[in-house]
C-alpha cells in the first residue's frame, strides 16, 4: 500500500492540475469577449457641451456680421432717421409690425416718415438670409 501512495498522490495531483486548467480556460472566454466589445463603446466627448454654453447665439453672431458690414453705416449713426439698434424708443413702434414685415421692407427697400432705406441697405450682394439675420440681430438687441 505504501508503494502505491506516491503514485496515487501523483495521479491526484495530475487530476488536480487537469481540473485547475479548465476553470481559467472557461473564464477567459467571456473576458476576451468583453475586450472585443470594449473598443466599440463610443467615447463621450465631455468638452463639447461646455463650448455650446457660450452666450453668443450663432444666429445673432451671423446677423451682427451682416449688420456691421452693410447696415451699420446708416443705423449706428441714426443717419437719415435710421433707427439705432439698442434705441428701444425708436424700435418700440416698429417691432409690433413683426419681423417678417421688417425683413421684407429691408429686402425691397423702404421709405417711411423718417427717411429712405435702399433695398438691402444698398448692398445687393447680400442674400435674403443675411438681411433676415441682420434684422433679427437689430431687433433682438433693441427690445
Ligand atoms: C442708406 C442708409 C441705410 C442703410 C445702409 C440701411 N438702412 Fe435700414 N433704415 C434706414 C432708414 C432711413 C430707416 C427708417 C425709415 C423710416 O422709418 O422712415 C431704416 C429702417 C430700417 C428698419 C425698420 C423698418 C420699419 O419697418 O420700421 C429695419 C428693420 C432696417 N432699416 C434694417 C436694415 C438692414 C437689415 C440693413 C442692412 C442690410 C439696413 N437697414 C441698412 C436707412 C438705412
Amino acid at each position: 500500500m505504501k508503494r502505491f501512495l506516491p503514485l496515487l498522490t501523483l495521479s491526484v495531483l495530475f487530476l488536480g492540475a487537469c481540473g485547475l486548467e479548465k476553470p481559467p480556460a472557461s473564464l477567459e472566454f467571456p473576458k476576451s469577449k468583453e475586450e472585443a466589445a470594449a473598443p466599440e463603446a463610443p467615447a463621450a466627448p465631455a468638452a463639447e457641451p461646455a463650448k455650446d454654453a457660450a452666450p453668443v447665439d450663432p444666429k445673432l453672431a451671423a446677423g451682427k456680421t451682416a449688420y456691421d458690414a452693410s447696415c451699420a453705416g446708416c443705423h449706428d449713426a441714426g443717419m437719415m432717421g435710421a433707427p439705432k439698434p439698442g434705441d428701444k424708443a425708436a424700435w418700440s413702434e416698429r417691432i409690433p409690425q413683426g419681423i417678417d414685415v421688417m425683413v421684407k421692407k429691408s429686402i425691397d427697400g423702404f421709405t417711411g416718415k423718417a427717411g429712405m432705406m435702399p433695398a438691402k441697405g444698398g448692398n445687393a450682394s447680400l442674400s435674403n438670409e443675411e438681411v433676415t439675420s441682420a434684422v433679427t440681430y437689430m431687433v433682438e438687441i433693441s427690445k
